[in-house]
Protein backbone atom coordinates (compact mmCIF):
# COMPACT_ATOMS: atom_id res chain seq x y z
CA UNK A 1 0.00 0.00 0.00
CA UNK A 2 1.57 3.07 -0.76
CA UNK A 3 1.35 5.06 2.63
CA UNK A 4 2.09 8.31 0.68
CA UNK A 5 3.05 10.18 -2.44
CA UNK A 6 6.88 10.79 -3.23
CA UNK A 7 9.51 11.97 -6.52
CA UNK A 8 12.01 9.74 -6.34
CA UNK A 9 13.99 12.27 -8.76
CA UNK A 10 16.64 10.04 -11.19
CA UNK A 11 19.48 12.37 -12.52
CA UNK A 12 22.43 10.99 -14.59
CA UNK A 13 24.14 10.96 -18.11
CA UNK A 14 22.78 9.37 -20.94
CA UNK A 15 23.40 5.79 -20.31
CA UNK A 16 24.21 5.85 -16.78
CA UNK A 17 21.02 3.07 -16.53
CA UNK A 18 18.38 5.69 -15.40
CA UNK A 19 15.48 3.87 -17.33
CA UNK A 20 16.26 0.74 -16.55
CA UNK A 21 16.22 1.14 -12.80
CA UNK A 22 13.24 2.92 -12.90
CA UNK A 23 11.56 0.43 -14.70
CA UNK A 24 12.32 -2.63 -12.17
CA UNK A 25 12.02 0.04 -9.12
CA UNK A 26 8.42 0.69 -10.42
CA UNK A 27 8.19 -3.29 -11.36
CA UNK A 28 9.18 -3.92 -7.66
CA UNK A 29 6.48 -0.73 -6.50
CA UNK A 30 3.88 -1.91 -8.44
CA UNK A 31 4.00 -5.74 -6.78
CA UNK A 32 4.06 -4.50 -3.46
CA UNK A 33 0.52 -2.39 -4.10
CA UNK A 34 2.51 0.86 -3.76
CA UNK A 35 0.76 2.92 -6.63
CA UNK A 36 3.99 4.12 -8.54
CA UNK A 37 4.57 6.10 -12.31
CA UNK A 38 7.55 6.31 -14.67
CA UNK A 39 8.09 9.78 -15.84
CA UNK A 40 11.10 9.08 -18.66
CA UNK A 41 13.06 12.13 -20.17
CA UNK A 42 13.35 10.19 -23.34
CA UNK A 43 9.31 9.07 -23.50
CA UNK A 44 8.21 12.51 -22.45
CA UNK A 45 9.85 13.50 -25.66
CA UNK A 46 8.34 11.62 -27.99
CA UNK A 47 5.05 13.28 -27.06
CA UNK A 48 4.14 15.94 -24.36
CA UNK A 49 7.53 17.47 -25.03
CA UNK A 50 7.86 16.81 -28.39
CA UNK A 51 8.56 20.69 -28.99
CA UNK A 52 11.62 21.18 -26.59
CA UNK A 53 14.92 20.17 -27.88
CA UNK A 54 18.02 20.42 -25.79
CA UNK A 55 19.29 23.95 -25.75
CA UNK A 56 19.63 25.12 -21.71
CA UNK A 57 15.79 27.08 -22.58
CA UNK A 58 14.47 23.63 -23.69
CA UNK A 59 15.85 21.61 -21.23
CA UNK A 60 14.48 23.96 -17.90
CA UNK A 61 11.18 24.14 -19.80
CA UNK A 62 11.24 20.54 -20.10
CA UNK A 63 12.14 19.87 -16.38
CA UNK A 64 9.26 22.47 -15.34
CA UNK A 65 6.86 20.21 -17.36
CA UNK A 66 7.95 17.08 -15.83
CA UNK A 67 8.19 18.11 -12.22
CA UNK A 68 4.33 20.07 -12.65
CA UNK A 69 3.15 16.39 -13.83
CA UNK A 70 4.90 15.03 -10.56
CA UNK A 71 3.33 17.52 -8.61
CA UNK A 72 -0.49 16.71 -9.48
CA UNK A 73 0.23 12.60 -9.06
CA UNK A 74 2.20 13.36 -5.95
CA UNK A 75 -0.78 14.51 -4.45
CA UNK A 76 -2.52 12.12 -4.94
CA UNK A 77 -0.46 9.65 -3.28
CA UNK A 78 1.08 8.08 -5.93
CA UNK A 79 5.04 7.66 -6.32
CA UNK A 80 7.03 9.41 -8.99
CA UNK A 81 9.48 7.79 -10.50
CA UNK A 82 11.31 10.83 -12.66
CA UNK A 83 13.81 9.87 -14.89
CA UNK A 84 15.79 12.72 -16.68
CA UNK A 85 19.13 14.08 -17.05
CA UNK A 86 18.41 16.96 -15.33
CA UNK A 87 22.14 18.07 -15.98
CA UNK A 88 22.11 21.55 -14.09
CA UNK A 89 21.72 21.66 -10.56
CA UNK A 90 19.26 24.82 -10.99
CA UNK A 91 17.01 22.57 -12.97
CA UNK A 92 16.76 20.48 -9.77
CA UNK A 93 16.50 22.95 -7.63
CA UNK A 94 13.83 24.39 -9.60
CA UNK A 95 11.70 20.53 -9.83
CA UNK A 96 12.70 20.44 -6.19
CA UNK A 97 10.74 23.81 -5.53
CA UNK A 98 8.02 22.81 -7.90
CA UNK A 99 6.89 19.52 -5.83
CA UNK A 100 7.55 21.07 -2.41
CA UNK A 101 11.16 19.78 -0.54
CA UNK A 102 9.31 16.85 1.52
CA UNK A 103 8.12 15.08 -1.05
CA UNK A 104 11.31 15.48 -2.91
CA UNK A 105 14.12 13.20 -3.25
CA UNK A 106 17.18 13.59 -5.64
CA UNK A 107 18.81 10.26 -6.16
CA UNK A 108 21.78 10.51 -8.24
CA UNK A 109 22.51 7.27 -11.24
CA UNK A 110 25.73 7.54 -11.27
CA UNK A 111 28.68 6.25 -14.19
CA UNK A 112 31.99 7.86 -15.22
CA UNK A 113 31.33 9.11 -18.25
CA UNK A 114 33.75 6.79 -19.44
CA UNK A 115 31.88 4.03 -18.52
CA UNK A 116 28.49 5.83 -19.99
CA UNK A 117 30.53 6.04 -23.63
CA UNK A 118 31.99 2.80 -23.85
CA UNK A 119 28.25 1.26 -23.23
CA UNK A 120 26.64 3.60 -25.92
CA UNK A 121 23.93 1.60 -25.36
CA UNK A 122 21.55 4.16 -28.34
CA UNK A 123 24.93 4.95 -30.33
CA UNK A 124 24.43 8.36 -29.27
CA UNK A 125 27.77 8.85 -27.85
CA UNK A 126 29.12 8.41 -31.10
CA UNK A 127 27.11 10.28 -32.94
CA UNK A 128 27.79 13.31 -30.43
CA UNK A 129 31.51 12.48 -31.00
CA UNK A 130 31.09 12.73 -34.84
CA UNK A 131 28.86 16.03 -34.40
CA UNK A 132 26.16 14.02 -35.72
CA UNK A 133 24.27 15.37 -32.59
CA UNK A 134 24.79 18.65 -31.13
CA UNK A 135 24.45 19.92 -27.38
CA UNK A 136 25.26 16.28 -26.00
CA UNK A 137 25.07 16.14 -22.59
CA UNK A 138 28.86 15.09 -21.20
CA UNK A 139 30.06 15.83 -24.82
CA UNK A 140 29.50 19.29 -25.37
CA UNK A 141 27.18 20.35 -22.65
CA UNK A 142 27.55 20.70 -19.11
CA UNK A 143 26.43 17.80 -16.92
CA UNK A 144 26.53 19.04 -13.26
CA UNK A 145 26.76 16.20 -10.71
CA UNK A 146 25.01 16.37 -7.54
CA UNK A 147 26.72 17.79 -4.22
CA UNK A 148 24.42 16.27 -1.71
CA UNK A 149 22.24 13.39 -3.06
CA UNK A 150 19.78 11.87 -0.96
CA UNK A 151 20.90 8.52 -2.49
CA UNK A 152 23.86 8.00 -4.91
CA UNK A 153 24.36 4.17 -6.84
CA UNK A 154 27.06 3.45 -8.57
CA UNK A 155 25.95 1.71 -12.07
CA UNK A 156 29.03 1.12 -12.90
CA UNK A 157 30.13 -0.98 -9.63
CA UNK A 158 26.66 -2.48 -8.87
CA UNK A 159 24.62 -5.08 -10.92
CA UNK A 160 20.94 -3.20 -12.17
CA UNK A 161 19.62 -6.02 -9.29
CA UNK A 162 21.90 -4.55 -6.89
CA UNK A 163 21.22 -0.96 -7.70
CA UNK A 164 17.57 -1.35 -7.69
CA UNK A 165 17.53 -3.27 -4.07
CA UNK A 166 19.92 -0.51 -2.27
CA UNK A 167 17.04 2.29 -3.93
CA UNK A 168 14.37 -0.14 -2.24
CA UNK A 169 16.27 -0.11 1.49
CA UNK A 170 16.53 3.30 0.91
CA UNK A 171 12.66 4.18 0.25
CA UNK A 172 11.43 1.45 2.94
CA UNK A 173 13.48 3.19 5.65
CA UNK A 174 12.31 6.99 4.07
CA UNK A 175 8.27 6.08 4.47
CA UNK A 176 9.27 4.30 7.30
CA UNK A 177 10.74 6.87 9.46
CA UNK A 178 9.43 10.13 7.41
S1 LIG B 1 17.10 16.72 -20.09
O1 LIG B 1 18.48 17.23 -20.27
O2 LIG B 1 16.84 16.33 -18.69
O3 LIG B 1 16.11 17.68 -20.59
O4 LIG B 1 17.06 15.40 -21.00
P1 LIG B 1 15.94 14.25 -20.99
O5 LIG B 1 14.59 14.81 -21.13
O6 LIG B 1 16.18 13.34 -19.85
O7 LIG B 1 16.24 13.49 -22.36
C1 LIG B 1 17.42 12.76 -22.50
C2 LIG B 1 17.28 11.73 -23.61
O8 LIG B 1 17.31 12.35 -24.87
C3 LIG B 1 18.16 11.68 -25.78
N1 LIG B 1 19.03 12.72 -26.34
C4 LIG B 1 19.88 13.54 -25.68
N2 LIG B 1 20.31 13.58 -24.40
C5 LIG B 1 21.19 14.57 -24.06
N3 LIG B 1 21.68 15.49 -24.91
C6 LIG B 1 21.28 15.47 -26.22
N4 LIG B 1 21.75 16.38 -27.06
C7 LIG B 1 20.35 14.47 -26.63
N5 LIG B 1 19.76 14.17 -27.82
C8 LIG B 1 18.97 13.12 -27.63
C9 LIG B 1 18.82 10.54 -25.04
O9 LIG B 1 18.25 9.34 -25.52
C10 LIG B 1 18.44 10.76 -23.57
O10 LIG B 1 17.95 9.61 -22.94
P2 LIG B 1 18.74 8.83 -21.78
O11 LIG B 1 17.73 7.90 -21.24
O12 LIG B 1 19.22 9.83 -20.76
O13 LIG B 1 19.86 8.13 -22.49
MG1 LIG C 1 16.77 6.48 -20.54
Amino acid sequence: MTPKGKVLWFTGLSGAGKTTIAEALHAHLMKVKCMAVVLDGDLLRKGLNTDLGFSAADRSENIRRIAEIAKLLVHNGIVCIVSTISPYAELREKAKEIIGQELFSEIFINAPLQVCEERDVKGLYGKARRNQIASFTGIHDDYMPPVNPDLEIRTDLLTPDESVRKIIVWFNNLVNTG
